[in-house]
């Protein structure tokens, strides 16, 4: 019989406690931070984990901070059951679910600012989310003290921000990349991807698609790359995307590449609108 029992934790301090008793038992402890409303893609980062430490712990919290007062914070899904019931089929030791009065309680003015790899792509059209992003993750960090965090390269430059600002602040975790999991037809598995009509869904694949066919031709080209990011970038849009960037950077430090050179590790990275819902990909050239 599985003997594997999930611990659900709300309270800081009970949290710091159980993290304690783990360490007095020398279990290393891994921790993958989310907002929710889990599908695979967060669950294949439960299982990373799980490869990397003796006990996993997930937090669930939708973070106020990292969205724009325009964005969707409302309307966030925030289906705690059905997660609570995932993680248990996965192994999950402890689950971390505070409330915003534990994590920003009155009078609350600090946030950690994490400058240059948050300046381009999505730092240019969502100003303010990297700095809601290293502060929550900075302060969840501090509560669970883990050896090793787990973050997914669907966010690359989220991955990326957070391993600058964990090296900055010197902190002693290790911060590890997990690969972008796809439903069948390509699609980067997101939480927001329930709020596409079923017309934009059967459209949305065409993102991972244009990326691939892109990232084969910008191998098999070289050259200037200008042209050919355009044309794939006015594709989408008559397919009914609102692209906001295609871009083409330099896999460690987000530098704009216009000539890709052999040897040169690269990414394209991609975020558009498709109806109202906002989608990002990347993928390795
Ligand atoms: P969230 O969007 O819930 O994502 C939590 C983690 O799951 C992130 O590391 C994200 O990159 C990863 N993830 C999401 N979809 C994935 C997919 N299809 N394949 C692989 N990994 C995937 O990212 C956040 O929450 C927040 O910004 C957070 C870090 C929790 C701070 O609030």
């Amino acid at each position: 019989m599985d003997d594997h029992r999930l611990t659900i934790v709300s309270n800081i301090q009970v949290l710091r406690e159980e993290i304690a008793e783990l360490r007095a038992q020398k279990k290393t402890v891994a921790f993958v931070p989310t907002m929710g409303a889990l599908h695979e893609g967060h669950l294949s980062l439960i299982d990373f984990a799980k490869e990397h430490a003796d006990m996993v712990v997930c937090s669930i919290y939708v973070n106020p901070t990292q969205f724009a007062p325009e964005e969707d914070l409302d309307t966030y899904p925030r289906p705690l059951v059905d997660d609570i019931r995932a993680l248990e089929g996965r192994l999950t030791d402890f689950v971390f679910t505070p409330t915003d009065n534990e994590m920003y309680p009155d009078g609350y003015t600090t946030k950690i600012s994490v400058s240059g790899v948050t300046s381009p792509l999505c730092g240019k059209s969502r100003p303010y989310h990297f700095d809601g992003v290293s502060t929550i993750v900075t302060k969840l960090l501090m509560m669970v003290q883990p050896d090793i965090a787990v973050f997914g390269e669907k966010d690359y430059q989220q991955l990326l921000v957070i391993r600058r600002c964990v090296t900055d602040l010197n902190i002693p975790i290790e911060i590890l990349g997990a690969p972008i999991i796809r439903d069948e037809d390509g699609l980067a598995l997101s939480s927001r991807n329930q709020f596409l009509s079923t017309k934009d869904r059967e459209t949305a694949p065409l993102l991972y698609q244009t990326l691939t066919k892109l990232s084969e031709e910008i191998k098999e080209t070289g050259g200037d790359l200008s042209e050919l990011i355009a044309s794939s970038t006015s594709q989408l849009n008559k397919a009914g995307f609102h692209v906001d960037y295609l871009e083409l950077r330099d896999t460690k430090s987000l530098a704009p590449i216009i000539e890709l050179y052999e040897d040169q590790s690269a990414r394209l990275f991609i975020a558009a609108k498709l109806g109202k819902t906002r989608l990002i990909d990347n993928i390795a050239v």
